[in-house]
């Protein structure tokens, strides 16, 4: 496996290879874990080369602390990628990235950006699509694979290619759990042991929330899961919202009122929760 850390040894390195020659692509921000692995592994079996990319970007960070504490596991990320095969860890630096200018590049992805975690985390997006975009225009991926943990994210990224125009195919891979349900995570790692044992709650309310969501209505199951928060110990709820998979818009049903929900439509409950400074996120076909 090559380690690069420029863009030129990059590209130099990529032009190596003809235009027949498939290049699956993971962006990742380190800290890797079993989800990362399992994407990396799949883009190994449905392309002929395949490159990660290690950048923890500044410019989706709405708070300095979050940056500053994001996990960097550098060394062992590279040998858990050496493993799996990878054949390049692109390694750049924000100064390789963004030259003097950290700043991002505003899009509009048609409203799916104001929605959950466009919501409470301002710029957000827009700093995710500006390094994705830059990323692709790099690495020139055939493929590219993103976890269905960051559902938005995910589907942020698909928008991001039709507006830009990438010949990139982007591939939604499930979520990842530990055993207990919690979703893998590279925030994981900052969990206090009181934290991490409290928070497959998360999960575990999510299921039940679904299976709730048979019989009742969105906004029942929503204030349910919003009172079981409020009676936990430690866990503090920021958002719990059943919302259209498409266009994320939340479904506001409301049986007293007519508003139901469209049988053809596909629901997925999402859920931003903190367990202590740690921000968590999940979601959930219904
Ligand atoms: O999901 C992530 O790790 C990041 O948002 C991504 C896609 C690598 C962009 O920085």
């Amino acid at each position: 496996m090559q380690v690069i850390e420029s863009i030129s040894g990059l590209k130099k390195e990529l032009s190596n290879y003809n235009t027949n020659t498939s290049i699956g692509f993971i962006p990742t921000m380190g800290a890797l874990h079993k989800g990362h692995l399992s994407l990396i592994k799949q883009a190994k079996k449905e392309n002929d080369f395949v490159v990660v990319s290690i950048f923890v970007n500044p410019t989706q960070f709405d708070k300095q602390a979050d940056l500053d504490n994001y996990p960097t596991t550098l060394d062992n990320d590279l040998k858990l990628l050496k493993k799996v095969n990878c054949d390049v860890a692109f390694t750049p630096s924000v100064k390789e990235i963004y030259s003097d200018n950290i700043t991002s590049k505003h899009f509009d992805f048609g409203g799916i950006e104001n929605e959950m975690e466009g919501k409470f985390r301002t710029g957000h997006f827009d700093g995710v699509g500006t390094i994705v975009n830059r990323l692709f225009d790099i690495v020139k991926p055939n493929k590219a694979y993103f976890g269905e943990k960051d559902f938005q994210q995910l589907q942020i990224i698909k928008k991001l290619v039709a507006i830009e125009k990438k010949a990139v195919k982007i591939i939604g891979c499930a979520i990842f759990r530990e055993n207990d349900g919690l979703a893998m995570s590279s925030r994981n790692t900052r969990l206090t042991s009181e934290f991490r044992e409290a928070a497959p709650f998360i999960y575990k309310t999510l299921k039940k929330a679904k299976k709730k969501f048979g019989t009742k209505s969105a906004n029942k199951v929503t204030k349910w899961v919003e009172k079981k928060f409020k009676k936990h110990p430690i866990l503090e709820l920021e958002y719990f919202v059943i919302a259209n998979e498409k266009n994320l818009k939340t479904l506001n049903e409301d049986k007293s009122n007519n508003k139901t929900r469209d049988k053809k439509r596909n629901y997925r409950a999402f859920i931003a929760v903190f367990a202590g400074e740690i921000r968590l996120i999940d979601n959930l076909k219904l």
